[in-house]
């Protein structure tokens, strides 16, 4: 593990760049598993080193299911970044989150089914822990900055991945939310599963912009009303990131919850001999 922390920013709907960086450059990065979603945008923002990837593309070109999460991990991984801030556009489904609530997410479930989930396959088999999903350290820090900002948010919640394109039936938006879980987006997996596989420590952010389908006084969801959200919000999340960037140089060598060692005991496969 190098000493340098570097800060990877994964913005999602609505947060296509970062403002204030200093010695910005659009870079191109080519990966084993295909191109990224977009050139990776690297800078200074407070002193610390960050590199930003549009998840969607600027302009927001490719769908959920198209994303190629593997080269987007792969490409940060290249740059040196060690943290990654997931910045994420979700549906809440609990009353007490409303349009503009951030929750730092400390648990997910994936119910994708059509997309590529790890580096490992055939020939070389690798199992890494996944029972915190996220990181702590990187979560604690999120949830300092959200209080010296005033944002309200919430410092833990279970983000339930879908396939999507489409939203939810109101039958799975109920089924969800007997499930205890608290958002639903359509993206933060195998972007989690993939970033621990890498070693980088991984938290989201998640940005709540709609009820989904299943509250009976808020109209259902539409692209427009997410839009009008983000747009809304997106000054925040610009602080956020502003705020989060100098704490992430100050952390201090390897992550205790294993991120950075999470290899170390995952590979099955016997050495060539
Ligand atoms: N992203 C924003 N709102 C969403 C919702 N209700 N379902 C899935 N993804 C979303």
């Amino acid at each position: 593990m190098t000493d340098e922390a570097v800060l990877g920013v994964i913005g999602g709907s609505g947060v296509y760049d970062i403002d204030g960086l200093d010695n910005t450059r659009w870079v191109k990065v080519e990966t084993p598993f295909g191109d990224p979603s977009d050139e990776l945008l690297t800078g200074t923002l407070n002193g610390q080193k960050l590199v930003f990837l549009p998840r969607h593309g600027r302009g927001h070109r490719i769908p959920p299911s198209e994303l190629n999460f593997r080269a987007n991990i792969h490409a940060l991984k290249q740059l040196g970044v060690t943290e990654i801030l997931s910045v994420s556009a979700v549906g809440s489904l609990k009353e007490e989150l409303p349009p503009g609530t951030f929750v730092v997410i400390d648990q997910f479930i994936d119910r994708t089914f059509a997309r590529e989930k790890s580096f490992f396959g055939t020939g070389l088999v690798a199992h890494v822990g996944l029972g915190h999903p996220v990181c702590n350290r990187l979560g604690d820090r999120i949830e300092e900055s959200l209080k010296e900002l005033a944002i309200p948010h919430q410092r833990r919640g279970t983000y339930m991945v879908m396939e999507g394109p489409q939203f939810s039936t109101m039958a799975e938006s109920e089924l969800y939310r007997s499930w205890g879980c608290d958002v639903i987006g359509m993206t933060n997996m195998p972007e989690a599963k993939l970033a621990r596989e890498a070693e980088i420590c991984y938290a989201t952010v998640a940005m709540v912009t709609d009820y989904d389908c299943w509250h009976t006084d808020h109209a259902h969801v539409t692209v427009d009303a997410v839009i009008k959200v983000v747009v809304a919000n997106a000054g925040k999340a610009r602080a956020l990131v502003a705020s989060l960037a100098p704490k992430i140089a100050s952390r201090q060598g390897a992550c205790s919850q294993g991120c950075h060692t999470a290899l170390d005991n995952a590979i099955m496969t016997a050495p060539a001999v």
